[in-house]
C-alpha cells in the first residue's frame, strides 16, 4: 500500500505538471510567441502526459478502483477524452483564434472538472 501512495503522489505531480505546462504553453501563444515549438517545450508535455497516464493505469491496476463502479473515476476518463481533443484544438496554429480560445476554455473547464473528480469523488448519480 505504501508503493500505491507513492505512485499516487508521482500521478499528481505528473497532473500538476500536464496543467502547468497546458496553460504556460496557451500563455506563450496568447503572448505572440509561439516559437516555444521550436524548444523543448514541444516534447516535454508529451512525456510528462505519457508518465501520468502509465502511473493512473498502474493505480487502476494495483487499487480498488474500477471506472464502471465507480462514477467519479468513469467520468474522469471521459473528461480526459474531451481536454485531449479540445487542448489539441487549443494549440493548434492553423486554426482560427476565436476557435482556439473557444477550445482552450473547453479544455480548461475539463480539466478542472478532472481535478474536482479526483479530489472529492463525488457519487453523481444513485443508480437503483
Ligand atoms: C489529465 C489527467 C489527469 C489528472 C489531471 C489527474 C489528477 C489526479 C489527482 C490530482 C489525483 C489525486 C486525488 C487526491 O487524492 O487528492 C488523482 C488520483 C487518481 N487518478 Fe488521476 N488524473 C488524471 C488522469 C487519470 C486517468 C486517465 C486515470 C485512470 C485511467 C486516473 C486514475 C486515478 C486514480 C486511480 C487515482 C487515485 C485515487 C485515490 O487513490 O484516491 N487518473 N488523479
Amino acid at each position: 500500500m505504501e508503493y500505491y501512495v507513492l505512485l499516487k503522489h508521482l500521478h499528481m505531480l505528473c497532473a500538476y505538471l500536464s496543467a502547468t505546462l497546458f496553460i504556460g504553453r496557451l500563455l506563450l501563444d496568447m503572448a505572440g510567441k509561439p516559437n516555444w515549438r521550436q524548444s523543448p517545450l514541444r516534447r516535454l508535455p508529451h512525456i510528462n502526459d505519457t508518465l501520468l497516464l502509465s502511473l493512473a493505469f498502474t493505480l487502476l491496476a494495483i487499487g480498488p478502483w474500477q471506472p464502471f463502479s465507480h462514477q467519479w473515476l468513469g467520468f474522469k476518463i471521459l473528461l480526459l477524452l474531451g481536454y485531449i481533443m479540445f487542448g489539441f484544438a487549443a494549440l493548434k496554429q492553423s486554426l482560427a483564434v476565436p476557435t482556439r480560445t473557444i477550445c482552450a476554455v473547453l479544455a480548461l473547464a475539463q480539466l478542472a472538472g478532472i481535478f474536482y473528480l479526483a479530489r472529492f469523488k463525488p457519487v453523481l448519480f444513485v443508480l437503483s
